[in-house]
């Protein structure tokens, strides 16, 4: 598979990596176009690819181009590539809030699939949500679909509404996780646990228990009460999170998130 990469930033080369490691493609047949100097030269190093500053050129006879550029740099790089593209090309854009209407319109071009990864796939362990239009063919939705579960898990959605909606849960979770992860961190050194032991015990907690729900045939809230006895520690310190209403709390983040995914796409 031929593949182009317009951006070779963090997510570009997590793909990058990805495709490499599984053998989708091969460096021979991988381009990286982007405008830093640096990236460019750094990523030819490291992987051996063809490296560009020349967008255009880039596309010419490739069977993938991946769009890895900030949104704010998409308007520009779309009318530099309007009606560049031919089938069966696929074009595949993690872009986030990017819609599929705007690619369309933007490109020129219709065969085209929009993806929400999150940052986990830089170590093979994301998950990707994606959706597509009706021009996009089997065959490139095997492309598309071998490509991101080189990053970790993928879901195809037939409705693009799903990709605001996962944004705000998948898109945005690693950073929840992470905010979990501080405050038990420091709730630990409050009641005097030193920061070394204290993140020893936080880490190795979420990662176990992360595990342990995945290789589990039980529901989470099964698994909760489980590992909480009627008048132990558990539950005291549940019942301090309910009155603090925990589970509301995620619901209006999560929600604000949503709504804020919808804004940026419109
Ligand atoms: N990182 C994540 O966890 C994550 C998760 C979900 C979705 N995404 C999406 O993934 C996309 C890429 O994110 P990232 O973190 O990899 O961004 P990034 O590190 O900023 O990478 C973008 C790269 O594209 C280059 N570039 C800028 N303008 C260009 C142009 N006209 N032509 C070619 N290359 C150009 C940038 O160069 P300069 O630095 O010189 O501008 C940079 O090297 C974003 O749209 C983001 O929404 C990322």
């Amino acid at each position: 598979m031929k593949i182009t990469f317009i951006g070779g930033g963090n997510m570009g080369e997590a793909m990058l990596a990805a495709i490499l490691a599984r053998g989708l493609s091969s460096k021979g047949a991988i381009t990286v176009s982007d405008i830093s100097e640096s990236r460019r030269e750094y990523l030819e190093q490291k992987y051996g690819v063809s490296v560009t500053s020349d967008n255009h050129e880039a596309i010419g006879g490739v069977d993938v181009v991946i769009l890895a550029i900030k949104p704010q740099q998409l308007a520009e790089v779309m009318a530099g590539l309007n009606e560049e593209f031919r089938s069966p090309q696929l074009v595949l854009s993690i872009i986030a809030g990017a819609r599929i209407d705007t690619l369309c319109q933007g490109l020129g071009y219709r065969q085209i699939v929009r993806v929400m990864p999150n940052a986990p796939a830089q170590i093979g362990e994301g998950m990707s949500v994606w959706a597509d239009t009706a021009e996009v063919t089997r065959e490139q939705r095997e492309w598309a679909g071998s490509i991101l579960g080189a990053m970790g898990k993928e879901i195809y959605v037939d409705d693009e509404k799903c990709i605001d909606m996962a944004t705000a849960v998948s898109g945005s979770g690693p950073a929840y996780v992470f905010l979990f992860t501080e405050a038990l961190t420091s709730a630990a050194m409050h009641i005097g646990l030193s920061y070394e032991i204290a993140q020893e015990l936080v880490q190795q907690t979420v990662l176990g228990s992360a595990h342990f729900m995945q290789r589990s045939d039980k529901l989470p809230a099964e698994l909760r009460r489980m590992v909480t006895s009627p008048g132990g520690t558990t539950a005291e310190a549940l019942a301090e999170l309910e009155k603090g209403q925990f589970a509301e709390l995620i619901k209006q983040a999560v929600t604000a998130a949503y709504n804020r995914a919808k804004e940026l796409g419109s």
